[in-house]
């Protein structure tokens, strides 16, 4: 198959962990016998850098005109307090391709177990996911602005349709899995929260065999470390989502190990990783590239529906981590860390015709 990527690096780790990505990408290809066709573009502070704009309109056509995005991740203190924020780009990239709902699998590895924060005892079974809604909320809302030196406001606004789609996407998950909605709200404050409350219950309607629970964000916070194995689809507002996604990443023992897909109803999904530019190690040939590789994992599987070619890298992943090749995010023995690129030789070592067959 032939398929157009249009490859968005960003700032800090993101080059270095996309840089593996694309070698993991090529190992596929010749295994597969695809041919990806990959357009490198600006996003970010190198955009701003490059621009003086976070989002060039060269960078969104190329997007639009292609059959997925990838994208690393965005921001540094370089751009820190300048007008223009690299940040600025992603959500206006997010928005431009209306990708409203961001899915954000959470599994424990099991070789991570003796990282993870967690108790083992609490990682069995845990296999849930984030249907976080990305393209509202009070990332978007207006007013949104600093009134002055003593005020500032940002509008926590929703739409009953932009509720009603994401709710879609998540039971049409959960459907699909072990059958189990959380919704995620703060209903005894916000008014926002009692309509995306409202439109989950008639949503369930639909879909009588998913079994729907409402949970306040706060004791959703709590019950992620408590016993995060209860969770199926967990479908929750933008801030909520970003928040709580982070939260749950110590259930892999990283936040550099957590992928994501952002899907819009047509149109090319953005697959991006869910931590961001780690300016503490950027340079240094130490991120890990294992949440960028899977977010291209859910880029074959979703996009192009090549579930052996997903499955092939996910596969890969595991037998690297049981072969303790660990950047030092996840390394539990600080005599052996691997750098991002050894973790990249060693996963397309498994990757290629001869390991397969062997
Ligand atoms: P961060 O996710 O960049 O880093 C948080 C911590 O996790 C750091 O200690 C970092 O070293 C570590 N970490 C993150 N990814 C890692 C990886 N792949 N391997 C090893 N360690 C990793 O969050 P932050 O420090 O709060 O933000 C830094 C910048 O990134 C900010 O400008 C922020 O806006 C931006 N950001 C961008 C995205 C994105 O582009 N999608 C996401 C989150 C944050
Ligand atoms: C994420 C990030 C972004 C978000 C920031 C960088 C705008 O934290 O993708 O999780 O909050 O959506
Ligand atoms: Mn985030």
């Amino acid at each position: 198959m032939e398929k157009a990527i249009t490859v968005l690096p960003g700032d800090g780790i993101g080059p270095e962990v996309m840089k593996g990505t694309l070698r993991v990408l090529k190992a596929i290809e010749s295994r597969f016998h695809h041919r990806f066709t990959v357009t490198e573009m600006p996003i970010g502070g190198n955009a701003i850098d490059e621009t003086g704009n976070p989002l060039p309109p060269e960078t969104i056509e190329q997007c639009k005109k292609s059959d997925a995005v990838l994208l690393g991740a965005v921001g540094g203190p370089k751009w820190d307090g300048m007008e223009q924020r690299p940040e600025q780009g992603l959500l206006r990239i997010r928005k431009e391709l209306n990708v409203f709902a961001n899915v954000r699998p959470v599994k424990a590895f099991g070789p991570l177990a003796d990282i993870a924060p967690l108790k083992p005892a609490l990682l069995e079974n845990v296999d849930l996911v984030f249907v976080r809604e990305l393209t509202g909320g009070i990332y978007f809302g207006q007013p949104k602005e600093r009134k002055g030196s003593d005020e500032a406001v940002d509008t926590l606004y929703y739409h009953r349709k932009e509720i009603e789609r994401v709710v879609k996407k998540a039971f049409v998950l959960a459907a699909s899995r072990k059958k189990k909605l959380t919704s995620v709200d703060k209903a005894n404050v916000l008014e926002s929260s009692k309509l995306w409350r409202e439109v989950v219950d008639e949503t369930a309607k639909h879909y009588p065999d998913v079994k729907v629970e409402h949970m306040l964000v706060d004791n959703a916070a709590m019950q992620l470390v408590r016993n995060p194995a209860q969770f199926d689809v967990i479908v929750t507002e933008n801030m909520f989502g970003d928040i709580l996604s982070d939260e749950a990443s110590m259930i892999t023992g990283s936040l550099g190990m957590l992928a994501s897909a952002s899907l819009s109803e047509e149109g090319p999904g953005l697959y991006e990783p869910v931590h961001g530019s780690a300016p503490d190690i950027a340079g240094t040939n130490a991120a890990n590239p294992l949440g960028m590789i899977l977010s291209a994992a859910m880029m074959l599987r979703h996009s192009f529906h090549m579930n052996d070619e997903a499955d092939a890298i996910e596969l890969a992943v595991q037998e690297v981590l049981n072969a303790n090749f660990r950047t030092g995010d996840i390394s539990s023995n600080k005599d052996k860390v691997s750098t991002t690129d050894q973790v990249v030789e060693q996963l397309i070592y498994r990757l290629e015709d001869n390991a397969a067959a062997a």
